[in-house]
């Protein structure tokens, strides 16, 4: 039997999402009325955290409880990760215990090794290349406040990390454009793009890169696990930030997204954060509904 992961935002098709975000639509709405939804009773998910999170275990750990089964969190430094155990080893032991994994880890090709020796499948929580969850939970979120995201334009300010990857995948899927702009020396690493460029468009200057924009997103200069690089990394990316100057060469209508935790002052000014056109927050809740649903998918099929 083949196991469905959910590693890269391209693991799942158009008509997939299509049905998830039905199913994220009616899980939401359970959840608000406060009624009971258990179609994972009994089952358990193991999350493996190698890096830190807040919305991430948050989500997972209470939407799986909400789902009416167990989360178990495990982190490098309390468990036989830390002292060197194979991550092989690790997915047979874990995947005999279980019913679903999701794994926060440092490179990709560590949730990939992995997944192909789980029995159960695999989440992937966040990568140093991809963060699928967010950026299902982030065009979830664009389409409930604007509609069909299809033939739309998403800009990108900042880090070539792992939220643009998933953006670029999902412009992919979902059929819309991403203006993306780095600084110098920080840019797309062509390696880990699909061969067809034409749902991207890469601009030297910021603030052109927001011209008629629907969404501009941004992501810390500093990503997890690169924070070494954190000095050079301030001086490089001084210009990339989202500031009220930019927005307006957006559409009047433009949304502003930011995965969080936000550094207020250098990605985003205060104002443009915590002012009208920011869905942070709706983004951050709908980590929760969009998992649900991933989680009754990949366990359960279609129900
Ligand atoms: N956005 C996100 O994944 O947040 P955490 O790092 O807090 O999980
Ligand atoms: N790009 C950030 C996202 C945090 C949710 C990081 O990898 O640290």
């Amino acid at each position: 039997m083949t196991i469905k992961h959910y590693l890269q935002f391209s693991d799942l098709t158009l008509s997939e999402y299509e049905y998830l975000i039905e199913r994220a639509r009616i899980i939401k709405q359970k959840f608000k009325n406060y009624e009971p939804y258990h179609p994972l009773l009994d089952r358990t998910l193991v999350m493996v955290f190698e890096k830190s999170s807040t919305r991430t275990r948050l989500s997972f750990e209470a939407g799986m409880h909400q789902l009416g089964g167990t989360a178990i969190y495990l982190n490098t430094r309390d468990s036989q990760l830390g002292r060197g155990e194979p991550i092989e080893d690790a997915a047979q032991v874990m995947s005999r215990m279980s019913d679903i994994i999701m794994v926060r880890t440092f490179g990709h090709d560590i949730i990939e090794r992995f997944a192909a020796y789980s029995r159960v499948p695999v989440i992937n929580g966040l990568t140093n290349e991809h963060h699928p969850c967010q950026v299902f939970a982030d065009v979830f979120t664009f389409i409930e406040h604007r509609g069909s995201i299809k033939g739309k334009t998403v800009t990108w300010i900042g880090d070539a990390n792992n939220m643009l990857y998933s953006w670029l995948q999902a412009a992919e899927v979902f059929g819309f454009h991403v203006n993306v702009s780095t600084p110098k020396g920080y840019d797309i690493d062509l390696r880990l793009v699909s061969p067809d460029h034409s749902h991207f468009t890469r601009f030297d200057n910021p603030a052109d890169a927001c011209e008629g924009a629907h969404l501009v997103t941004t992501d810390v200069w500093t990503s997890m696990g690169f924070e070494e690089e954190n000095a050079a990394r301030k001086k490089a990316f001084a210009n990339w930030n989202v500031d009220t100057d930019k927005m307006r060469r957006a559409a009047p209508d433009a949304l502003f997204m930011h995965c969080l935790p936000a550094h207020r002052g250098e990605e985003v000014t205060a104002e443009v954060i915590d002012g009208p056109q920011s869905v942070v927050w709706d983004e951050a809740e709908n980590r929760l509904h969009v998992q649900k649903a991933l989680l009754e998918y990949l366990v359960k099929g279609v129900v």
